[in-house]
């Protein structure tokens, strides 16, 4: 198997992942109002805490910035701790001294998801657009909350969650049956406007679907392999994550 295109993959112990992931986010990201797409979840985590260190050290000043995120659930307040809006205020804009006015989230009880979403997208366009998306792979393969079978083209829209997804999630619940059944999420298009594109996996649940996203076919069947066709991505993944990509790397 080789890898088909041009993304660059650094696979790196545990304790370098969260450096070797903000280098990677700095080296695109314009010191300028940069615009970083935010992924939620516990991979990226690392990431988050080692950015608030440099800010802390004041080695970096991203407070002029705005976040975006990907996703969110519908039916989830922002309060909600559960909510991706808590986290990217709370894991991310507050510890990047970014204001909870350059946040952007898709608001989960929007009376019409879909309005929403469609003002969303046109909200990133307002904005310029994605510096640098940060993006997580799930275990089938999706990106963001583009669960198998979506356009590789589609926009921001309401969606329906895979039950894999859901019971992926549940760890963040109460239990399986507390996880949302719909969210808004960017859609593939979306993500694919974005300048660069820092794709993160950490852990052996990710191997299959790092390995079918990077070096198999593009298609709807694995969501995340659309980012083939993105002229910039870097691909960072733990060796466990990295275990099924029978290619060279350093
Ligand atoms: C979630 C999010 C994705 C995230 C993925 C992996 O469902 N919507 O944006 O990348 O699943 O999450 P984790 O990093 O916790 O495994």
């Amino acid at each position: 198997m080789t890898m088909s295109y041009t993304a660059r993959l650094l696979v790196v112990d545990d304790e370098e992942f969260g450096g070797a992931a903000a280098d990677a986010v700095l080296d695109r990201l314009p010191e300028r109002s940069p615009r970083l797409g935010i992924a939620t979840g516990d991979t990226p985590m690392p990431l988050y805490v080692e950015l608030a260190r440099r800010v802390r050290a004041g080695e970096i000043d991203v407070s002029s910035g705005f976040l975006i995120a990907l996703d969110e659930y519908i039916g989830l307040d922002c309060q909600d701790p559960r909510s991706y809006a808590a986290y990217v205020r709370t894991r991310v804009g507050a510890p990047l001294g970014i204001p909870a006015h350059n946040i952007l989230v898709p608001d989960g009880l929007a009376a019409d998801p879909d309005v929403e979403a469609a003002a969303f997208e046109r909200r990133i366009d307002d904005l310029g657009g994605v510096d640098v998306q940060i993006a997580g792979i799930g275990s089938n393969g999706h990106l963001a909350f583009n669960e198998p079978g979506s356009p590789l083209e589609s926009t921001t829209r309401a969606v329906a969650l895979s039950e894999q997804t859901r019971a992926d999630n549940a760890r963040f619940f109460a239990g399986c049956s507390d996880v949302p059944h719909r969210a808004i999420t960017q859609g593939l298009g979306t993500i694919c406007r974005a300048r660069s594109v820092v794709l993160l996996a950490r852990g052996a649940t990710k191997a299959a679907a790092l390995a079918a996203a990077l070096t198999g076919p593009v298609g709807t069947e694995v969501p995340a392999s659309v980012l083939q066709r993105h002229p910039a991505v870097t691909v960072i993944a733990d060796r466990s994550a990295a275990a099924d990509l029978s290619i060279r790397h350093h």
